[in-house]
């Protein structure tokens, strides 16, 4: 095996996402399974070169993990040519800045949703990295969870007949910040600094249902602020100017109906953070993060609805567990390894800033639907 290097500008590392999911989980992981085989006797070799603010925190992340290459100096770290990819996992507004950068430096992009904080700005993206031919990819890794690939493999298998309708439960509680810390940053809290449920999550919600089940054709959503006041990570209380909670509907390419609930302010009565319910003329599906549970219809039991007699049937045992069929990996090195094959071998990559912009396209006309107390269509976009 000849071991190819490819170094990759990660910048956003000491942040939630960037940390665990794509540095420890994605890369590292990658590392301590030997490199990524390109089965061609070759095995790719990812060096991170972390970047960001804060010396220290920088330092220690490369010592932990024993890492040699860190830098505060994000133009310097751009201007070196042997670094052939910029990741981004930085706040939301701070993205779009430094991915032109990284694009006017040539290199090819990889980051995380949204990719900008408007649909100009990442229309704007997906055009630059295209007249600049470098490779470039979005996060979407919502996809390659192992519920979500059953549930793909449910449709493509024709299970359902004609599926009629989605339904999305996404949420659980965060806490205020005061008596108990919050799980997630205040800035997702603050409009101002690029925060929203519908900014963080409508991006997710466009992907998964344009590839399950059909392209959105148009959004009719209700936000909500439920929590009015949080406290920051230094205990400071401050305004929450952000929407914590979004009531969406969308119509489908293919005539079904998508109904998504998506909530920091409600307390989980599920088996997972997040479920779609997906049903059709032959059978539904119940899917999570993990699971994946079906009833087909011919072992669809019939109700009567009778308030006056408690109910007769345990109605959720009804149901049959999906086999798993297959070994999933974490859906973010998933996704990592089809962005580097894209990158050296130039295999076909579908979720590229373009497919990025329309998660914010979708986040946008969500807010403006909100606002406005109107529905919208969802116009196709092009570079
Ligand atoms: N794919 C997913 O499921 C998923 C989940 C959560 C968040 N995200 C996205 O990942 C990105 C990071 O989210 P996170 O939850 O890791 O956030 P975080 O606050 O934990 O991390 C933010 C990172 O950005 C850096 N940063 C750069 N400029 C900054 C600034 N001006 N203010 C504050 N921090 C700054 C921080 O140092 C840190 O490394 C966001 O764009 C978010 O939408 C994706």
């Amino acid at each position: 095996m000849t071991r190819k290097t490819v170094r990759i500008a990660m910048n956003g590392v000491t942040g939630r996402m960037g940390y665990r999911q794509h540095l420890v989980r994605s890369i590292l992981s990658l590392r301590e399974q030997g490199g990524l085989d390109l089965g061609d006797g070759t095995v790719l070799w990812p060096e991170p070169v972390l970047v960001g603010r804060r010396e220290h925190a920088l330092r220690a992340i490369a010592e932990q993990h024993g890492l040699e290459h860190w830098s505060t100096d994000l133009d310097a770290v751009l201007a070196d040519p042997s670094i052939e990819i910029y990741f981004d996992s930085q706040v939301t507004s701070a993205r779009e800045e430094a991915v032109k950068q990284a694009i006017a430096a040539g290199k090819h992009i990889y980051c995380e949703k949204p990719t900008s904080t408007s649909v100009a700005g990442a229309v704007e993206l997906a055009r630059l990295a295209t007249e600049a031919g470098v490779k470039h990819g979005v996060v979407q890794d919502k996809l390659f969870l192992p519920g979500l690939q059953k549930l793909r493999r449910l449709v493509e298998g024709g299970f359902f007949g004609q599926i009629l309708s989605v339904r999305g439960e996404f949420g659980y509680w965060v806490f205020e910040g005061d008596w108990q810390s919050a799980q997630r940053p205040s800035w997702n809290y603050r409009a101002e600094d690029g925060g929203g449920i519908v900014a963080d999550m409508f991006p997710h919600w466009d992907y998964v249902l344009h590839e399950l089940f059909g392209r959105v054709r148009s959004v009719q959503a209700l936000t909500a602020t439920h929590i009015p006041q949080r406290w920051d990570e230094q205990g400071k209380p401050y305004d929450a100017t952000a929407d914590d909670a979004a009531y969406g509907i969308f119509e489908l390419e293919g005539g079904a109906v998508a109904q998504i609930n998506s909530s920091w302010a409600v307390r989980v009565n599920r088996d997972e953070l997040v479920e779609f319910q997906v049903d059709g003329t032959h059978g539904s599906a119940v899917a999570g993060l993990r699971k994946c549970r079906v009833q087909h219809r011919s072992a669809t039991l019939k109700p009567v609805w009778n308030p006056d007699l408690p109910a007769t049937e345990t109605f959720r045992d009804q149901w049959q567990e999906v086999p798993d069929n297959a070994d999933f990996d974490n859906g973010f090195k998933a996704q990592w390894e089809l962005f580097l094959r894209h990158v050296v071998l130039d295999e076909p990559w579908q979720w590229d800033l373009l497919a990025g912009a329309r998660g914010v396209q979708l986040a946008e006309l969500g807010l403006k639907s909100s606002a406005e107390g109107r529905r919208f269509d969802v116009p196709e976009l092009s570079l």
